[in-house]
């Protein structure tokens, strides 16, 4: 038996033969590259449901099996024995570092932790009540203006540079963000403090007194950062690959994967899931809600519920939700909204909509909780995503950079519009 598939025009009786290709894992994919050219014929696939983009070695993710791994790496493993800026390693170089490998690379990022210190006055330009994910997406945009001339995106050396700065410099940026909207004054990275402390220090200090972050705090955030760190051809990842099919700079690629990742269907999720519990309130207005997600009518869906390949469970929301329980155990906070979160997760989990549908509760369910038990305001929550995930978009932008396929992403379409027709003077229109 070929691996190919034959399609065949009924109309004309023309015939294609695709290739079937076969990864590592995973369902094979029929390549259609010659569909157009042969046949004369796209395909429509709304929402992408059934189209891989490109070939990749960086994630796999399976998702009725509920299946993630980073190079091969199950994330379980990593979020057991790793730490964020290894699995940043891991993402960019395909393989876990050597301890020199590591010295040198965790030396690199702190090379490039700081920003020129007129991208601050960017920050002031904002509203005072502007979100976050707003200004984030401006400013990692403004710093592409610092290095675009002298960035050669076909230089893998300028593209891994390109990568070390990406990585070192969000949490710096994302830190503005919060010092901004709180009327605090910016803070400089501190390269003898890990990455997630830094993180911390940057985002949390105040100069009038010292500041010790929790470590059960600290480790929250590397884990939160590891699980988010890449995940497939996800919308704003396949942002960043469309933008850097175009040859655009890497930083604006990442400002686009921002935009994307701030929607509710998406990063967004982490936010919209703390402003639902905050509306149910408590748990005897549970049911209301859930009744109002299954309502046709009610464009309202329970947040952080449902995805779009894991159709078993997120084993990021397994490790996650493990975790929320520990540090709020650990830290002895009395969060009512965690209350609320458990029921309601209980009564969706057995209810025949969402069974059937197979919608289970997603890392962002958990996310939130763990951001808001650490009293971090929930505006900021998706920029602690972009933070992370930025690793997987510089690590999924330089894959696309080397690609030997690659070429500019130029979507078709089924156009659906009026007819050919004659222009109408104005005064002739009815
Ligand atoms: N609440 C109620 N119903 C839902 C939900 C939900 N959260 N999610 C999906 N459904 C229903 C949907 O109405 C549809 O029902 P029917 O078949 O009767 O028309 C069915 O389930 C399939 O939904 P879909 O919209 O075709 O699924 P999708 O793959 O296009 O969307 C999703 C995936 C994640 C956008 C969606 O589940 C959703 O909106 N969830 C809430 C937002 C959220 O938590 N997003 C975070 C995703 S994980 C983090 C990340 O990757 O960014």
């Amino acid at each position: 038996m070929s691996d190919t598939v034959t399609i065949t025009d009924n109309r004309t009786g023309k015939q294609l033969e695709c290739p079937v290709i076969q990864g590592t894992y995973g369902q094979p994919v029929i390549d259609t590259k010659l569909l157009h050219k042969e046949l004369g014929m796209f395909t429509l696939d709304p929402g992408f449901s059934t189209t891989s983009s490109c070939r990749s070695a960086i994630t796999y993710l399976d998702g009725e099996k509920g299946v993630l791994m980073h190079r091969g790496y199950p994330i379980e493993q990593l979020a057991e024995n790793s730490n964020y800026l290894e699995v940043c390693y891991l993402l960019i170089h395909g393989e876990l570092p050597s301890q020199v490998q590591m010295d040198e690379w965790e030396n690199a990022i702190k090379m490039h932790t700081m920003t020129h210190e007129h991208l601050s006055r960017f920050y002031t330009g904002y509203r005072y009540d502007a979100h976050p994910m707003s200004i984030m997406a401006g400013v990692v945009s403004a710093v592409a203006s610092y290095y675009h001339d002298a960035t050669d995106i076909r230089n893998p050396e300028h593209r891994l540079m390109t990568a070390k700065r990406v990585i070192g410099k969000m949490p710096n940026l994302a830190s503005k963000c919060y010092r901004f909207a709180s009327g605090l004054p910016f803070v400089y990275p501190h390269n003898s403090l890990g990455f997630v402390e830094n993180f911390m220090h940057m985002t949390f200090s105040r100069p009038s007194e010292d500041y010790e972050p929790l470590p059960a705090a600290i480790r929250a955030l590397e884990l939160l950062f590891i699980l988010h760190a890449d995940h497939e051809q996800n919308a704003s990842t396949s942002t960043v690959r469309l933008a850097g099919s175009a040859e655009s700079n890497p930083f604006a690629c990442i400002a686009a994967g921002i935009a994307t990742l701030w929607g509710k269907a998406h990063g967004g999720a982490n936010e919209a899931v703390i402003q639902m519990l905050e509306e149910i309130g408590d748990a005897s207005k549970i049911q209301k809600f859930i009744d109002r997600a299954k309502d046709k009518n009610d464009p309202f869906r329970l947040m952080g519920f449902g995805h779009r390949v894991y159709k078993n469970h997120d084993p990021r929301a397994t490790i996650i939700r493990q975790a929320c329980h520990e540090l709020l155990k650990e830290l002895d906070v009395n969060l009512p909204m965690f209350e609320v979160a458990m029921e309601l997760e209980r009564i969706a989990l057995e209810d025949d909509y969402f069974i059937e549908r197979k919608l289970y509760p997603n890392v962002d369910f958990y996310s939130g909780l763990i951001y808001q038990a650490l009293k971090i305001p929930s505006a900021m929550f998706t920029v602690m995503f972009a933070l992370a995930r930025s690793a997987g978009w510089m690590a999924q932008w330089m894959e696309l950079m080397e690609d030997e396929d690659f070429r500019i992403g130029r979507p078709r379409q089924l156009y659906i519009g009026p007819a050919k027709r004659d222009y109408v003077d104005i005064s002739q229109r009815s």
